[in-house]
């Protein structure tokens, strides 16, 4: 595998650094490239949201990676990138992080990066996967529909950093998950548990397009599904969908 930002193109001004990595994959670029933008005007969240991208407050960055792996195991490569970005958060600028799954970051309870992954599947083998990361870095303030849910370094820690600067160690923690991810998938899935207060024991209601259901938290099954356990001790296993929190935990 090629070092992860072996090359990083930079842009001022791109739509979304996902769609202009996704270009790239498709015309045949080599796993590891990066691309960065100080601004997007189009930028993109999972679920069809938008990503809020003004110029040199936020990292937007996208990377291609080309893992040899089957397509119903990439949900890993998403819980990989979650660990990347909260042990740079926590070990790289003291910042307590948490992570809602699958691949929320928060901190003090509102969100401070996002990732959206897309791939691309050919005979059940994934052919290319962008991996996208945005981390609110020096914000001062949010738009008012995400003022009360959103934070951002700056306000976390008072400190002014580049969003560049954070590039660097989270390229190289992303690297290192990213190769456990594909050789021992466990070890991600008991790191990511570690650093997740939501992994288990926490009442959640967990919506997708097609139902919503309400229970405990009972950590992932081995490919990175949500466990949950219903009132009537049915388990579910989520594969898909928008974790709430509901204000009881239990003891178990
Ligand atoms: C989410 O939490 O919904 C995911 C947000 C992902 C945002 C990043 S910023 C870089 C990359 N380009 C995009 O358009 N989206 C991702």
């Amino acid at each position: 595998m090629m070092k992860l930002g072996h090359t990083i193109l930079r842009f001022e001004r791109v739509a979304s650094t996902n769609d202009v990595a996704k270009d790239l994959a498709t015309s045949g670029a080599p796993e590891g490239l990066c691309i960065i933008g100080r601004e997007q005007t189009a930028g993109r969240g999972r679920q069809g949201r938008s990503w809020s991208s003004p110029a040199a407050e936020g990292l937007y960055l996208s990377v291609i990676l080309r893992p040899d792996i089957a397509a119903a195991n990439a949900a890993i490569i998403t819980l990989a990138a979650a660990v990347a970005v909260a042990e740079t958060l926590q070990l790289d600028y003291q910042v307590p992080a948490d992570i809602k799954w699958p691949n929320d970051v928060l901190t003090s309870g509102r969100k401070i990066s996002g990732i959206l992954i897309e791939s691309a599947i050919e005979s059940d083998k994934l052919q290319y996967a962008v991996l996208g990361v945005g981390v609110n870095i020096a914000q001062q303030s949010f738009a008012a529909e995400i003022a009360g849910t959103a934070t951002s370094l700056l306000l976390e820690t008072g400190e002014a950093i580049s969003p560049e600067d954070f590039a660097k160690p989270l390229l190289e923690r992303l690297e290192s998950w990213y190769k456990l991810a594909i050789v021992r998938a466990d070890q991600v899935i008991a790191r990511w548990e570690e650093l997740s207060s939501y992994a288990r024991g926490r009442k959640v209601r967990v919506e997708s397009s097609a139902r919503s259901v309400v229970g405990f938290t009972k950590g992932l099954t081995p490919h990175g599904a949500l466990r949950v356990e219903l009132a009537n001790g049915e388990i579910r296993e989520i594969v898909s969908g928008e974790v709430s929190l509901l204000a009881a935990s239990s003891s178990n």
